[in-house]
């Protein structure tokens, strides 16, 4: 099956109030800087000033290189590990403190390790009562199981109950902990990386999943990945992070026809296409920078084709782009306001946004879906 087949998925469904927000949220990490008798502890800023909201039946794709702050959002989301600064909102309300069971019962986490997600001494079916008796009571136990197994399509379900993980296929196993996480019946789902592991066979079937309990269960989804062909395949909204910040967002389909930012441009251009033997390496317009000394003023001037003076200088302003689309960038500012000191880094000037084309001289050529070359119907 072509993926370019698949329709997006309305947004007509979003709800007001997201699911699940997180408002300015930053984490740094202490880690071990220089060598031998130089090391010290060192600062890394891992996500900086990262807002982002998720809402029932809606698909977000959060899309950058290696490094970028991917699942330390996701982290932050799932309330493994604390911000520095920001906070996060359920409903709009304020998060409780720490993380009680009735968090997790909302917000489920699924992991990019198929095969080490699962214990290797329990059959599926353990897996999956623990949460339902935890988290429910259910009584009917059977028949919850069997209706998890059911919902990931792993039919018949008695037969995937009783396998042990290394009975199942990656795919298979990527399918037992998606049910593993719909026991407890949430309302947030953040996928990190779910089909990265699995052979390019099996992604589509895995894809097709996720949309399916965003159509059909209305779960708010984060789906992180470094690929944004399959972005732009599954996701309503797509969030370019670069070196730990937010650099562009868009409605999947805006983002990826007429990218604003000279990052996701990059991305882009370097996105498997069916039409290129070789598609030019990310590597190859340079690396990211270091997180604990981050280069100033825009993080990606180093690498920027259309850098200027003033993106080396001063932080780029969000500048609204269009209907749901931002970009953090200088070029999109009128020149008169691009001024040393005049933003600050904290809001775009005044009336200083210029919706401009593609500055890069036009959008990639988006003729093939990027997807087209990596992901296949699961067989
Ligand atoms: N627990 C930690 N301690 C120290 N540094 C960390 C920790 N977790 C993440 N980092 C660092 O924070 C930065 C962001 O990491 P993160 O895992 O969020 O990136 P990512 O975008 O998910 O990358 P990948 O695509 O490789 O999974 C990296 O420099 C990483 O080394
Ligand atoms: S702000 Fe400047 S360096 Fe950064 S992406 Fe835009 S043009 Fe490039
Ligand atoms: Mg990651």
């Amino acid at each position: 099956m072509s993926v370019a087949a698949r329709t997006p998925s309305t947004t007509a469904s979003v709800a007001a109030e997201p699911a699940l927000e997180g408002r300015n949220l930053t984490k740094y990490f202490s880690v071990k800087g220089g060598r031998g008798i130089f090391a010290r502890r060192a600062r890394l800023c891992a996500v900086e000033d990262f807002s982002i909201a998720l809402s029932a039946g809606t698909v977000t794709g959060l899309v950058g290189e290696s490094g970028s702050g991917k699942t330390t959002v996701a982290r932050l989301l799932a309330k493994v590990i604390t911000p520095d600064l920001g906070e996060l909102f359920i409903d709009g309300e304020p998060a409780p403190r720490r993380r009680p069971r009735s968090y997790t019962a909302q917000v489920q986490m699924v992991l990019q390790d198929p095969f080490s997600s699962l214990n290797p001494v329990y059959r599926v079916r353990h897996d999956l009562v623990r949460p339902l008796r935890i988290h429910h009571g259910a009584t009917d136990i059977d028949a919850a199981v069997s209706d998890l197994l059911r919902r990931v399509a792993l039919e018949p379900p008695e037969r995937f109950a009783n396998k042990f993980p290394h009975e199942l296929s990656g795919g298979q196993r990527q399918r037992v902990a998606i049910a593993r996480a719909l026991a407890v019946r949430p309302r947030v789902l953040l996928a990190d990386e779910p089909v990265s592991m699995l052979d390019v066979s099996v992604r589509l079937g895995l894809l097709n999943l996720l949309a399916d309990l965003r159509d059909r269960d209305h779960l708010a989804i984060l789906y992180v990945t470094h690929d944004i062909g399959s972005a732009r395949y599954l996701a309503d909204t797509i969030m370019v992070m670069y070196a730990g910040k937010l650099v562009e967002s868009a409605p999947s389909a805006t983002l990826t026809d007429s990218p604003a930012h000279p990052y996701t441009q990059l991305l882009l251009s370097a996105a498997p296409d069916p039409d290129r033997a070789e598609p030019p390496s990310l590597a190859g317009s340079g690396a990211p920078p270091s997180l604990i000394s981050p280069p100033s003023g825009c993080r990606f001037h180093p690498r920027c084709p259309h850098a200027m003076e003033i993106c080396r200088r001063e932080v780029p302003p969000d500048v609204p782009i269009s209907s749901g689309h931002v970009a953090a960038c200088w070029l999109h500012v009128d020149p008169a306001q691009r001024r040393v000191g005049s933003n600050g880094g904290e809001a775009p000037p005044e009336d200083g946004a210029q919706h401009r084309p593609n500055p890069a001289g036009g959008s990639p050529d988006r003729e093939h879906d990027p997807m087209s070359s990596t992901i296949h119907e699961e067989g």
